[in-house]
C-alpha cells in the first residue's frame, strides 16, 4: 500500500478505546490539536501550562522522574519534560500523522525522548524508562479512556504521580469549550462531540480515588476554564 492509499484509508479509522467513543474518528482527534481549533482553546491550555509548570518548579521530587505525556500530540510539554524532569515519554496513537521524520530522528538522538506510537490502554509499564513516572493526562485525554482506572493500574508503580486535566464547569470554560467544539463540528455532518450533553468530561468530584494501585493523596487546583487533578501514590 503506498503512503498516500495509507493516508486516504486512515481518515474513518476509530481511534478510540471503547464503543462510547464511536464516531471520534482519527481526523476528529487530529483537528483537536490542530492551529485552528487551538485559537479557541487557548484559555484552557494558557491556563493548564501554567498550573503545570508551577507544579512542576514547587515539585523537585519530579526531577527524577519521566514525564509521560498522553495524548502528546506534536510532543507537548516537551520543554517541561527536559527542564524539569528526567526523561520525557510521548504516548499518541497518531504519532505518525503529527511528527515528521526528522522530529522523530532529532527525539530519538536525544537520549531524553521516547516516542510511543500507541493508544494508553495498549502501553505495558516496561516500556517506560526506568524510575517513577509523572503522567500527565493532558487537555481532557483522560475523558476518552473508558476504563481509565483499570488502564491507569495496568502501568503505575508506587511513587508514580498522575497530573490530570479537565474542563471546569464555570460559566467562561463552558463557553470557551461550546465555542471549541461548534469549530470541530462544524467540518462533521453531526456533532461528534457535542458540548451541551455532557459528554466527554471528567467527573473529578466523583473520582473513584481509592480505586487507583497505592493511592496516597490528592490535591485539586481549578482554574478558570481548567480544572485540575493531581494523585500521588
Ligand atoms: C488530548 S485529546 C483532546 C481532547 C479534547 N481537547 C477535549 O477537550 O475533549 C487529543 C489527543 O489525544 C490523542 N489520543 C486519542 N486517544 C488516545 C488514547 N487512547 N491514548 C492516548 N492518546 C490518545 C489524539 O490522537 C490527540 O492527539
Amino acid at each position: 500500500v503506498s503512503n498516500k492509499d495509507e493516508k486516504k484509508e486512515r481518515k474513518n479509522v476509530k481511534l478510540t478505546e471503547t464503543s462510547e467513543n464511536e464516531g471520534v474518528s482519527e481526523e476528529y482527534f487530529y483537528r483537536m490539536l490542530s492551529p485552528g481549533a487551538l485559537r479557541y482553546s487557548e484559555p484552557y491550555n494558557d491556563e493548564e501550562s501554567e498550573i503545570l509548570e508551577n507544579f512542576l518548579k514547587e515539585n523537585t521530587a519530579t526531577k527524577g522522574m519521566n514525564f509521560v505525556a498522553v495524548g502528546a500530540g506534536e510532543l507537548w510539554y516537551l520543554r517541561f519534560g527536559l527542564e524539569y524532569t528526567k526523561d520525557y515519554v510521548s504516548i499518541e496513537p497518531l504519532q505518525e500523522i503529527f511528527l515528521n521524520d526528522s522530529v522523530k530522528y532529532l527525539a530519538s538522538h536525544s537520549g531524553r525522548v521516547f516516542l510511543v506510537n500507541k493508544r494508553f490502554s495498549d502501553i505495558q509499564n516496561e516500556e517506560m524508562p526506568a524510575g517513577p513516572s509523572l503522567y500527565v493526562f493532558l487537555f481532557n485525554i483522560l475523558a476518552y479512556i473508558d476504563e481509565y482506572v483499570k488502564e491507569i493500574n495496568n502501568v503505575i508503580e508506587e511513587g508514580d504521580i498522575l497530573f490530570i486535566s479537565s474542563w471546569n464547569n464555570t460559566k467562561i470554560s463552558k463557553y470557551v469549550r461550546r465555542n471549541y467544539f461548534d469549530f470541530l463540528n462544524s467540518f462533521e455532518k453531526q456533532k461528534i462531540v457535542d458540548p451541551e450533553n455532557g459528554t466527554k468530561l471528567c467527573d473529578f468530584d466523583n473520582f473513584p480515588f481509592v480505586k487507583i494501585n497505592f493511592y496516597k493523596k490528592h490535591e485539586r487546583i481549578k482554574g478558570l476554564v481548567a480544572d485540575v487533578l493531581i494523585i500521588y501514590t
